[in-house]
């Protein structure tokens, strides 16, 4: 398990989450409140990227048939689809840091279109 930082802090906004690729990882970061979660980006039901999709308090909708996960946990609502992964998150000083299988490096900004450096 590695820890990656994947943005400041100040970047997240309530409602609006964000989506890195870390490796062939994707990622996706949610604040709610003065809390950050991270879990797997991409839908578990299809390619859909759950950054895209919207945040209503701890419960992240896929934007492509509308299944949805608490982003606490990655636990998916319903038993129509499975869950998907969440992350431990820890913010170190002021840049929210994911730890994640492996130690693959940040490559790209995701579809945040944050500009992060490993
Ligand atoms: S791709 Fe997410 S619910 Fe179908």
């Amino acid at each position: 398990m590695t820890w990656h930082r994947l943005c400041a802090v100040a970047k997240l906004s309530d409602e609006e989450p964000l989506g890195f690729k870390v490796g062939d990882r994707r990622v996706a970061l949610y604040k709610v409140g003065d809390d950050v979660f991270a879990t797997d980006d991409v839908c578990s039901h299809a390619f859909a990227l759950l950054s895209t999709g919207f945040l209503e308090g701890h419960v992240i909708e896929c934007p492509l048939h509308g299944a949805m996960f608490d982003v606490r946990s990655g636990k998916c609502q319903s038993s129509a689809y499975r869950d998907i992964k969440a992350f431990k998150v820890e913010i170190r000083d002021g840049d929210v840091h994911v730890e994640l299988d492996g130690d693959a490096a940040l490559q790209t900004a995701g579809d945040g279109g944050v500009d992060v450096k490993p």
